[in-house]
């Protein structure tokens, strides 16, 4: 089922989500849950969706890029569960990119975030998964793992200035997107109008 997507301003945003109790986690209830976060992750375009967006204050979160012809030059992630993440920097570095959110509809800003993160979480069975995450795929979770704690990419980005509006950012800075990165700069090289990418 699509679940409808809880917009900035809603105090679930900004709530802090609870630990999942790991037995909860083979529920017929919680599986469902995670089912129709990928259905709603999925129907809009997003590459990642957290609980709370979806109106459950649980530390849950779903991720995915998948072939598609609006992103062709994004790296790709298999499809994703992420039970009570636990998220550590990698080393010092960061780096600036444009970021969307599903609860934020239009808008794309630069973030910083640390270029390499070490996740430990529970995936869907409650197996333990530990792995290091880099570029955009740790971009991805780290905005993911701050919709846990309340906290959306406007707050995390160094000044408002880059904020700009889904077809403006078409129209002046899409090429400057980095998460295209080894493709050649240039429209040439789009199939289809990017809406960058959402979570
Ligand atoms: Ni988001």
């Amino acid at each position: 089922m699509i679940l409808k997507v809880a917009r900035l301003g809603n105090p679930v945003v900004r709530q802090t989500a609870r630990e999942v109790d790991p037995r909860e986690i083979s529920s017929a209830d919680f599986q469902r849950l995670l089912d129709d976060m990928v259905e709603t992750m999925r129907e809009y375009d997003g590459v990642g969706l957290a609980a709370p967006q979806v109106h459950v204050p649980k530390r849950v979160a779903v991720l995915e890029v998948t072939d598609h012809p609006r992103y062709p030059h994004i790296e790709r992630i298999p499809l994703t569960f992420l039970i009570n993440p636990v998220v550590v920097p990698v080393g010092e570095e960061t780096e600036e990119d444009w970021e969307g959110c599903l609860s934020i509809p239009e808008l794309r800003g630069k973030v910083p975030r640390f270029k390499a993160v070490r996740v430990s979480a529970l995936g869907r069975q409650g197996e333990k998964l530990e792995f290091v995450a880099r570029n955009f795929h740790a971009r991805v979770i780290q905005h993911e793992v701050d919709h846990l704690n309340g906290m959306v990419y406007l707050d995390r980005m160094k000044d408002l200035r880059s904020l700009s509006y889904l077809l403006e950012w078409q129209r002046y800075w899409m090429d400057d997107l980095t998460v295209r990165g080894k493709a050649k700069k240039g429209k040439a090289h789009v199939e289809a109008p990017s809406k960058g990418a959402s979570s």
